[in-house]
């Protein structure tokens, strides 16, 4: 399996990658990013890329060749000015899945292959514009507005095989995280950042029947994930 990563360098994107290097029915992983990364692979390619507006016909030969797009750039609080964070937090992701898509299905003629996008959204993105939000938010409805794009664009390119996921984990805590982090962990909307991973990596692979998959969900398939790991370990 191939697969496709932005956003490599975060921390999200960090552990996302880390597992797939471990991923047995992994081969190859084309990470897109706009600076080196601190890691060396046989399965890894960088292709250092910044405009995520515009692709290359060398990148865009990667993605007709892949299985999936694992979309984790993107910033946590607002980038100023306003147009830039539109830029990095919507325009990049849509554009990208637009433009992957079509490159997918274009080359993919008639075969029965199949793309799947996964999407590393929040949870508590707003899709009502008019609803009065106390805080983040010009980044929680731009994110509810790129949900509804991104579902759109999945509806319509189904039938060409190119299947689009958006994950949305709540506060996503670091792995073995302090007793005060666990506590707030618990009564919080969160995940462990491997869990997350795991669950994404899921996701990327046999996708889901539904395109929004929740905290919750992603917490119980990272967490069987992870187990399973940790068993044939023994
Ligand atoms: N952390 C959480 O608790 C959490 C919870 C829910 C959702 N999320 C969402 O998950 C996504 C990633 O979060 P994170 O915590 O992993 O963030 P992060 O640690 O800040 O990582 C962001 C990633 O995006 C890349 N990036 C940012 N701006 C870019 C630009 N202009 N051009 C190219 N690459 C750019 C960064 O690359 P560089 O290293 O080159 O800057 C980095 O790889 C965000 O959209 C965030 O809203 C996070």
């Amino acid at each position: 399996m191939k697969i496709i990563l932005t956003g490599s360098t975060g921390y999200v994107g960090k552990e996302v990658l880390k597992q797939c290097l471990l991923h047995p029915q992994l081969s190859s992983i084309i990470a897109l990013s706009r600076r080196e990364l601190d890691v060396t692979n046989p399965k890894l390619r960088v292709i250092i890329h910044s405009d995520f507006s515009h692709y290359s016909p060398e990148i865009l030969a990667e993605v007709s060749s892949a299985d999936a797009c694992i979309y984790c750039l993107g910033t946590n609080v607002p980038v100023r000015p306003a147009e830039l964070n539109r830029k990095i937090n919507f325009e990049f992701a849509l554009g990208t899945a637009n433009t992957f898509s079509a490159a997918f299905i274009a080359n993919k003629g008639q075969e029965q292959r199949t793309f799947k996008f996964v999407y590393l959204s929040g949870a508590l993105t707003e899709k009502d514009e008019n609803k009065k939000l106390w805080f983040l938010n010009e980044n929680r409805k731009m994110r509810g507005e790129l949900e509804n794009a991104l579902i759109k664009l999945g509806r319509d390119t189904k039938k060409g095989g190119f299947e689009v996921y958006l994950v949305r984990p709540g506060f996503v805590q670091p792995e073995g995280a302090s007793v005060r982090n666990w506590v707030a962990g618990k009564l919080a909307n969160s995940i462990m950042v491997h869990h997350l991973a795991a669950s994404i990596l899921r996701v990327a692979r046999d996708g889901y029947r539904e395109p929004l998959i929740e905290n919750d969900k992603l917490n119980s398939w990272g967490k069987i994930a992870v187990d399973s790991v940790a068993t044939r370990k023994l």
